[in-house]
């Protein structure tokens, strides 16, 4: 029998992202064994130590070996000795690019609690516990790519201008897999716009009413962004799939993540049509942590059990990566981030090694 290959790009990136993506990767080679599949893992540079070595945020190396390979797993990229670079040479800069080369429309990011978590939230235990849900963000569209932009001079003043932008078949391609992971879900899907306000989020609005035509067994309702930020934050346990714009998810993410207690908690995925994925952690490059073995890398080893889940269907090994870390949480094994008083703090590494352990 032909053993499946997985070729992998990984891309560490900068602060923390070096430290907990080497977790995942240990635990990557120990699934491969176990899995009985070929692991091909090549590195790459990104972000800012990708500038500080060839310029570059995103070498054409990098891009390519991305382009080449079945899923990317990446860090974080960023960090205080880069953020007076021009805009061009910024590491953020380096996953626009990813996203908009190869495609990767569509952003996953769910937040659920770990019930053992409850009390890492700032949120009130019954507020957020059992909270589940998905945020779909549009990522390569919206007001972070359309034109014009930039800055300008208008009767002597200095002008900037960004564009909110969407064409019916960019909102249709998001809709559809908003509706198809509801449909997996609890088939609750609610669109965030502000159509009271922006055409394009009016357009948003219509075409998303279209395509739940596909999906009749899916509730669909609409929200305005400014009632949703609200409403997450008063009964989180309404929301089941969430779909928005580009910026619009971009907020919404972050207010979603912290209804988990800690960011460390929560994996990403960005897909493009063929679900080439890039699985990212949520928590950005935490310099101030960073090489100190505090780090917790789950939101990086959840971002891996996604990876199977979403580019290579495969669902037993994404919940056997699930269940290793909610094991290692119920034996109240913490890293900083989630420590409570009756709790064992442990480093970035053992936690990785805990989880491996419990591979089951
Ligand atoms: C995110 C980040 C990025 C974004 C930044 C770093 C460009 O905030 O992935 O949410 O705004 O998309
Ligand atoms: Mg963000």
């Amino acid at each position: 029998m032909s053993q499946t290959i997985f070729n992998i790009a990984v891309l560490p990136g900068d602060g923390v992202g070096k430290e907990v993506t080497e977790q995942s990767v240990l635990l990557l080679k120990t699934l491969a064994r176990q899995e009985n599949f070929v692991l091909k893992i090549t590195e790459g540079l990104v972000g800012g130590i990708a500038f500080e070595n060839t310029g570059s945020p995103l070498p054409e190396e990098t891009l390519n070996l991305a382009k080449e390979s079945d899923a990317i797993l990446l860090g974080a990229v960023g960090g205080p000795q880069w953020e007076t670079l021009t805009y061009e040479r910024r590491p953020e800069r380096a996953l626009l690019s990813l996203r908009k080369e190869l495609g990767l429309f569509a952003n996953l990011r769910p937040a659920f609690t770990f019930n053992e978590l409850a009390n890492a939230s700032s949120l009130k235990k019954e507020i957020i516990s059992n909270t589940d849900l998905m945020v779909v963000r549009e990522l390569t569209g919206g007001i972070y790519f359309g034109e014009p932009r930039g800055d300008d001079i208008q009767n002597g003043k200095r002008v900037s201008k960004n564009t909110l932008i969407y064409s019916e078949d960019e909102i249709q391609r998001i809709a559809h897999v908003a509706f198809q992971i509801a449909q997996k879900r609890n088939k609750k899907l609610c669109s965030v716009d502000k159509a009271n306000v922006l055409e394009t989020t009016e357009l948003w609005r219509q075409i998303v009413t279209e395509v739940h035509q596909d999906y009749a067994d899916v509730v669909l309702t609409h929200m305005y962004i400014d009632n949703a930020a609200m409403q997450l934050v008063h009964n989180p346990k309404q929301f089941d799939v969430m779909v928005t714009t580009n910026m619009f998810g971009d907020i919404l993410s972050d207010i979603a993540a912290m209804l988990t207690g800690s960011i460390g908690m929560l994996p990403s995925a960005s897909l493009n049509e063929t679900h080439k994925g890039l699985y990212e952690p949520v928590h950005g490059s935490a310099p101030d942590i960073a090489g100190k073995d505090v780090a917790n890398p789950l939101a990086s080893i959840l971002s891996v059990a996604m990876m199977f889940q979403y580019s290579f269907n495969d669902h037993k090994t994404a919940r056997k990566i699930i269940a290793a870390v909610q094991k290692v949480l119920s034996q109240k094994f913490r890293t900083t981030d989630i420590f409570e008083k009756g709790t064992k703090q442990i480093g970035c590494k053992e936690m990785g090694a805990l989880v491996i352990e419990n591979l089951e």
